[in-house]
């Protein structure tokens, strides 16, 4: 297998799957692009193309080779519909799915029953276990790890991981196929965080801890490290790395190594992925961004155990916001049925006669809304507060209907599941994923 030759597949069209693809366009390579989520492709399809052109405008080219490069090399750019299509097409798959371990061991078990016997199959994972992976497939020895660093087409470094099983000639290949890409591979083996997550855990984790414990605020922390040498500090790295994915890479390494205290990690990573700030991706992560650009400092970090840092920006999440604004919608409007009740006693008699229910059913209805207002109002249980909400104004509004109830209490369970879903879009991830 000549490196110049091969067919790549790349499963995951994010922010590193784009990265990887352009790359391997850039040399010139057929390349095969694959992700559950349409969007992603169209996405991943658009970086690529704007990175070919940036990387175009950088090369000694004349003006009128420029479109010939960029184009000539986006057209060798293919969907990849399926896995089977993946796997059966490319010499050499990269997977930069997302960071789930048995996500991805679901994604190797059909890659593997696809690919050709000779195929490679890398994983871009920042932190898993290579063997873990490798384990789902009939063949460990072609299967390693190939850690691309953010952005892919700008870092040169490429981790070139072999689990236990891994021959040394499929490490060496892939280590010149990454190479002929301008990349430089180093070698390492199959322990948890690698070399470079491994050695960033303690230089995040004590940022981290720093601002929990009023040490310093984020950009004083960033600008002190930059003015140390460092090209980033630290949260701007987390930004663009994706406060999500650098979690998850900070759980591997925490689960890696036997849940140990050093690595355990920062509740204030785990509470800005629960309120959906993800950094640059999403617009928002302790900077806030507009096209990309990065804006002014967001001190907001949700109230962390011991943190003295100021909590505003989480006071004014559109999640909070509209957890108030329901909650003072609701009371009020409860107040106001529950005064029309007691003046026109003989109502409330008749919605309970026209259901059948007793005389205590209205309380019960009143607790299990303020316990559905209330797991809305914690960040933690948030999403299951909004789908409990959503279903008992359902709920609701079907037995309103039944019964003939106002059409004022109909548009009532309307305006609220509105503003329970408008304060969570698009900001929290599993809402997205609800949605
Ligand atoms: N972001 C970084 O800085 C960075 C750096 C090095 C390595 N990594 C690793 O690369 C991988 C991808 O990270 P990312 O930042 O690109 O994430 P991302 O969230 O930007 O992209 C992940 C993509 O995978 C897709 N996907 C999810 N399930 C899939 C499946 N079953 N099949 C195909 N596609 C699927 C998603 O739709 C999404 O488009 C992770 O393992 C991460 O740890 C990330």
């Amino acid at each position: 297998m000549s490196a110049d030759l091969v067919t790549i597949g790349v499963v995951g069209a994010g922010t590193m799957g784009a990265g990887i693809a352009q790359l391997a366009l850039e040399a010139g390579h057929e390349v095969l692009l694959n992700d559950v989520d349409e969007a992603a492709i169209e996405r991943g399809r658009a970086k690529i193309r704007d990175g070919l052109a940036r990387r175009a405008a950088k090369l000694d080219l004349d003006a009128d080779t420029i479109d010939d490069w960029v184009e000539g090399r986006y057209d060798r750019l293919r969907d990849g519909h399926s896995l089977d299509a993946v796997g059966a097409e490319a010499d050499v798959v990269i997977e930069a799915a997302l960071e789930d371990l048995e996500l991805k061991r679901t994604v190797f078990r059909a890659l593997d029953a696809a690919a050709a016997p000779g195929a490679i199959l890398a994983t871009n994972t920042s932190a898993l276990s290579i063997a873990a992976i490798a384990d789902v497939t009939a063949r460990p020895e072609r299967v390693l790890g190939l850690h691309f660093f953010n952005p892919a087409p700008v870092m040169r470094l490429v981790e070139v991981v072999s689990g236990p099983a891994t021959s040394p000639s499929v490490a060496a290949r892939a280590a010149v196929l990454v190479a002929s890409w301008g990349r430089e591979p180093v070698a390492c083996v199959d322990s948890p965080g690698f070399i470079v997550n491994r050695i960033n855990r303690p230089f995040t984790l004590e940022a981290l801890a720093a601002l929990e414990r009023g040490g310093a605020g984020v950009e004083a922390i960033d600008a002190g490290v930059r003015a140390a040498g460092y090209p980033m500090g630290p949260f701007e790295l987390m930004d663009l790395v994706g406060i999500d994915v650098n979690l998850a890479a900070a759980r591997g390494v925490w689960e890696g190594f036997g849940r140990t205290e050093r690595f355990r990690p920062s509740p204030t990573q785990e509470r800005l992925v629960e309120e959906g700030r993800l950094g640059r991706k999403s617009g928002h992560g302790f900077y806030r961004y507009g096209d990309g650009i990065r804006g002014s400092v967001d001190v907001g970090v949700p109230d962390a155990p011991g943190t003295t840092a100021p909590d505003a920006t989480s006071r004014r999440s559109p999640a909070r916001i509209a957890a108030w604004v329901i909650t003072g919608y609701v009371t009020l409007f409860l107040a106001f049925d529950s005064i029309t009740h007691l003046v026109r006693e003989q109502h409330a008699v008749d919605f309970n006669n026209k259901i059948g229910a007793p005389g205590w059913f209205p309380v019960v209805c009143g607790a299990v809304l303020a316990v559905c207002l209330v797991a809305y109002h914690v960040p933690r249980t948030r999403v299951l507060g909004a789908v409990l909400l959503t279903s008992y104004l359902g709920g609701a509004t079907a037995v309103n209907l039944v019964t003939g109830q106002p059409a004022v209490n109909t548009a009532f369970a309307i305006v609220t599941g509105i503003l329970v879903w408008a304060g969570l879009w698009p900001r929290d991830e599993r809402a997205r994923r609800l949605l």
